[in-house]
């Protein structure tokens, strides 16, 4: 089996960005290892913090994105970072190219339950000439991304990385320590009977999503004549990576729950990087307005509406939103 960097070097990525995503992976390796371990690490439980976003920290956010940070300023490969774990963006070497945005640990609340974890990333390159301490360097659409990927963790650490010529699966062989390129491209078939949401929001989406998935749920006696499967694993990362695997169309669409955070997932640490593997296998990305790697950004910590999966039934819910 074929390991990652000769793989990268093939698609020609410079030896600078294969470097990159090998430092990334390496902090993930570690993270791999914690949370394979367990209550035995002593990292399970939260910490007493709060994230700029007012979300309790686990200890695992907190040791996940402590490692991811140290490894790439560290590393002289990052010119700035952006984390949902840091208040503001973090300033690394002037004279690097690239900029890293990444969920340290995405799927908290599957943590002490041994369940489905993982880490998102996304690599951009720096305006010529841009300060490393301004947060604007960031302000760029996903489609700028040259790099993007995930590593999850569960049964295997897998690894879902895309530099924008297809998207791959890599294995982590832990007896080795090596990521291996386990398929090559993969293709989310545009059909599928299966969707991810979490329904217990359902009367506070938007009318658009409660009619479409209604008609999902009347199966066979509604309207789409054929009758549909469900899962919410709770952490993006699996529901994704389902969806890469075997189709399926995932959304956490703007809710009215809390009038001032009418949407969850984050642009520039979820959204964009799960929208270029997705696109990358063939599948569509969407806010239900407009395509997730057309939009400006204007806040490291943005929120946005997410539907994304196969890609005729991404159509079939815009058609909802029109
Ligand atoms: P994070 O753990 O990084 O805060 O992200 C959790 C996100 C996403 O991974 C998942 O799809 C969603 O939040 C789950 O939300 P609910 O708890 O509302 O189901
Ligand atoms: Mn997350
Ligand atoms: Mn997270």
């Amino acid at each position: 089996m074929r390991r990652l960097p000769p793989v990268l070097f093939e698609d020609g990525c410079s030896r600078e960005l294969v470097s990159l995503i090998r430092t990334i992976l390496a902090a993930c390796k570690e993270i791999s290892f914690r949370v394979g371990q367990g209550a035995l690490s002593g990292v399970l439980g939260s910490t007493l913090d709060e994230n700029i976003q007012g979300e309790t920290q686990k200890k695992l956010d907190v040791l996940s994105n402590q490692l991811i940070k140290d490894i790439l300023l560290e590393s002289g490969y990052v010119k700035a970072i952006a984390s949902e774990e840091e208040d503001y963006t973090v300033a690394g070497n002037p004279d690097a190219k690239f900029i890293v945005s990444f969920d340290p640990l995405d799927g908290s609340s599957n943590t002490d339950i041994n369940s489905l974890v993982g880490t998102i990333f996304s690599i951009m390159e720096a305006p010529e000439g841009s300060d490393p301490a301004d947060p604007a360097i960031f302000m760029q659409p996903g489609k700028n991304q040259i790099a993007a990927g995930y590593v999850l963790y569960g049964p295997s650490t897998t690894l879902a990385l895309s530099t924008g010529k297809g998207t791959r699966i890599f294995t982590l062989d832990k007896t080795h320590g090596s990521f291996l390129l386990t398929e090559n491209f993969a293709k989310i078939p545009e059909d599928t009977q299966e969707f991810a949401i979490n329904a217990s929001n359902q009367r506070h989406w938007q009318p658009a999503m409660k009619d479409y998935i209604a008609d999902l749920l009347a199966g066979s006696e509604g309207p789409r004549q054929k009758n549909f499967n469900m899962r919410w694993i709770a952490a993006m990362v699996g529901d994704v990576h389902r969806v890469l695997c075997r189709g399926g169309l995932f959304t956490y669409p703007a809710d009215t729950k809390n009038p001032e955070k009418p949407y969850k997932l984050r642009l520039l640490y979820e959204a964009n990087p799960m929208a270029m593997l997705v696109e990358q296998a063939g599948g569509l990305a969407h806010t239900g307005e407009t395509r997730i790697l057309d939009i400006e950004p204007n806040d490291i910590h943005q929120r946005v509406a997410v539907i994304l999966g196969s890609k005729n039934e991404v159509e079939t819910c815009l058609t909802y939103h029109k």
